[in-house]
């Protein structure tokens, strides 16, 4: 058809086609939301339930969910030992839940603890209370030893998170469909501007019944917190953040809901509040805290998550005060591998010299999951092992008894980094890399002012 064309129309057509293959990019709005429409609106029946790890995984299990402010106040959780078919209702008990408000939602958030399980045993629970219950969600207590297990772990999704970190969240699961935990690095939502709420329904919407079935651990990062009307201070944690994350409360004196350990399976997970240290003045009660919980806990395998880096990826960032504070302890007591987020690129790396015995000291992740991206900075292409821009990630980390086997992958699945971690007889790991099963590194396609594609 188009030989048969005058000359003179090609350009047009040509013009025409390019629109139809290759729409504008729509500059859109945090959330799905439609401006000034309620979309999220609580309602009788539970949503947003998610599981939180306890300090005692094989034995506990943590709640929290929302419903309709008012009627009876007595929410309520359910649990049963699982069985193949229907019937297990007749074997459940129940306990009730605690409500915290959550403000401007019209909404109750209900948190519950149910202790005196078995471990690694498939449990049955519902939430809410009689004639609005949830489903019967389903998750498996903790093996109450080391045993081999996988977890996955999950950088900021902060920005347009149903829209586009969904397909993220969805893939990990599908990726690693018998985790025994989600680690989330901070900077779950955006929360400085718009409506909060909407954020959270969002980004429960994207990780939907998953959170409900496994136990999820979360760190706080500096988007969960507010800041003054002048925008110069924070002030504090956005009250989403305690209503929703029943954590163990065993941390750091003062920020007990932002810091916590959990050992999982033979882990020790150790959660610190990077912004508390950076913008608090909480960095040196946190490693006081912090000398404790790594000291001799028995655990075979330390691994530690905040929000901040250690070592910046991105341009124009730096936190000193997390390496004068936190960084000689991590070396001296073996941390292995540490789990961050914030600076929207991913990077991998060991700090060379620290460490005993010729140790290099953990292995530090930076990682995003969520659509802002940010441009690597020189220094660190050329001081660590893998960088990478432009893309969105979700990782899932194998523990074994000598071996922990770390994987990123992009949200379409394909393979960005992978190492392990190798437990050496006379103490320290090696790093067994993978680079021949690796896509190549990927840099910013649209490198724009300071930005990747924010
Ligand atoms: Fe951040």
């Amino acid at each position: 058809m188009a030989g048969r064309l005058r000359p003179s129309l090609l350009p047009v057509l040509t013009l025409l086609l390019a629109s139809a293959a290759a729409p504008a990019l729509d500059r859109e709005a945090n959330t799905l939301v439609p401006p000034g429409r309620a979309a999220y609106v609580a309602g009788a029946l539970p949503d947003r339930i998610i599981l939180l790890a306890t300090d005692d995984p094989a034995r506990s299990m943590a709640v929290s969910w929302r419903a309709e402010a008012g009627g009876d106040p007595a929410g309520l959780v359910q649990v049963a030992p699982a069985l193949d078919g229907p019937g297990f209702e007749a074997g459940s008990r129940q306990e009730t839940a605690q409500a915290r408000s959550l403000p401007g939602a019209g909404a109750t958030a209900w948190q519950a603890r149910v202790d005196g399980l078995r471990p690694d045993t498939p449990y049955v629970y519902r939430v809410g209370r009689p004639g609005a219950w949830s489903e019967w969600l389903q998750f498996r207590t903790a093996a109450g030893q080391a045993a081999p297990f996988t977890f996955v772990y999950l950088g900021d999704a902060q920005n347009r998170v149903r829209s586009q970190v969904s397909r993220v969240m969805r893939q990990a699961f599908r990726a690693a469909p018998d985790a025994r935990l989600v680690v989330h690095a901070g900077d779950l939502v955006n929360g400085r501007q718009g409506n909060h709420d909407d954020e959270w329904a969002e980004w429960f919407h994207a990780g939907g019944a998953n959170l409900a079935e496994v136990p999820n651990l979360v760190a706080a990062g500096n988007h969960e917190y507010l800041k003054s009307g002048d925008g110069d201070a924070y002030t504090g944690l956005m009250p989403h953040w305690p209503a929703q994350f029943p954590v163990p409360g065993n941390g750091a004196p003062g920020l007990e809901t932002s810091t916590y350990f959990v050992d999982l399976m033979g882990v020790r997970f150790v959660v610190l509040d990077s912004l508390g240290a950076l913008e608090l003045g909480k960095a040196q009660v946190q490693a006081e805290w912090l000398g404790q919980v790594l000291q001799g806990h028995g655990a075979r395998w330390t691994v530690v998550v905040h929000h901040h880096p250690m070592t910046s990826v991105s341009r124009g960032r730096d936190n000193p005060p997390l390496r004068a504070h936190w960084q000689p302890l991590f070396e001296r007591h073996g941390v292995d591998l540490v789990l961050q987020g914030h600076d929207h690129a991913y990077g991998r790396h060991r700090m060379r010299g620290a460490g005993p015995a010729g140790d290099e000291g953990p292995v530090y992740v930076v990682s995003v999951a969520g659509p802002k991206q940010y441009l690597t900075s020189p220094a660190a292409r050329r001081q660590m092992a893998r960088t990478g821009e432009d893309l969105q990630l979700y990782q899932v980390v194998g523990v074994e008894h000598d071996r922990l086997r770390f994987e990123a992958r992009t949200a379409t699945g394909r393979l960005y980094d992978a190492f392990d971690l190798v437990r050496r007889p006379e103490g320290g790991n090696a790093v067994v890399e993978y680079p021949d099963r690796v896509i190549a590194e990927r840099r910013c396609e649209r490198p724009e002012g300071a930005r990747c594609r924010n």
